[in-house]
């Protein structure tokens, strides 16, 4: 790529992650909102459990659940390397530490897929644990990414 060409998307490169990782949390809630609904087919009386099977909540769930690995892995990459680009080197803080962990995490959680189809209960509290805990490990990426592009957003306008 022609080197100005690039100088000239740079700046919006900050703002792909952001965007990205917002919409990949929005995403993440719905997968919850279905996982709940895969776990009432065991409980709910026969006409809802019908209606539950119908709606193909666990279809659903894992086609979501397939989009949340890729958008998490590539997100992560995608912010790692945006930071490289900008800065030359990554800063080893919470957001880079806790992003990693998040991706490590979530290659558990979707790893637990065949135990859970085979109806072990060990992997479906595992991976209600990960996920549970990947959300609450969102809510501090978000507020740490957001301090970080504050920061970015400063220097654009002082520059
Ligand atoms: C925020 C993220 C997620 C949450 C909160 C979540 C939650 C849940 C819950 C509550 C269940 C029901 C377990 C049960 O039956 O007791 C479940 C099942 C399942 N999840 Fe997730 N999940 C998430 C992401 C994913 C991802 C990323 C994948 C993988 C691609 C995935 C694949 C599955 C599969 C295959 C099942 C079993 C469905 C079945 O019984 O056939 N989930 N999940
Ligand atoms: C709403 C949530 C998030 C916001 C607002 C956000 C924001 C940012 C920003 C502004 C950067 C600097 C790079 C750039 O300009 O693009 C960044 C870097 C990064 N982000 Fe996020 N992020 C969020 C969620 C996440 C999540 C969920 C992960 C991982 C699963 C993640 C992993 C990373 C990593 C690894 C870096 C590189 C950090 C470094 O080397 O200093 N981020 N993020």
């Amino acid at each position: 790529m022609n080197p100005s060409t690039f100088d000239a998307i740079k700046p919006w490169l900050n703002f792909f992650h952001p965007l990205l990782m917002w919409g990949l949390l929005a995403i993440m809630v719905y997968a919850l909102y279905l996982g709940g609904k895969v776990r009432q087919i065991r409980s709910a009386d026969p006409e809802t459990r019908k209606a539950l099977i119908k709606a193909k909540v666990k279809d659903k769930h894992h086609q979501v659940g397939s989009i949340i690995l890729v958008l998490m892995v590539l997100g992560n990459i995608g912010g790692m390397a945006v930071t490289y680009i900008n800065n030359g080197k990554l800063f080893v803080g919470p957001h880079l530490l806790a992003g990693l962990g998040m991706t490590g995490m979530i290659a558990i959680a979707t790893a637990l897929t065949p135990y859970m189809q085979k109806g072990q209960n060990w992997a479906r509290v595992s991976h209600i644990g990960l996920n549970v805990g990947l959300l609450g490990l969102f809510a501090w990426q978000a507020v740490t990414g957001m301090e970080i592009l504050q920061r970015i957003l400063n220097s654009m306008f002082a520059a």
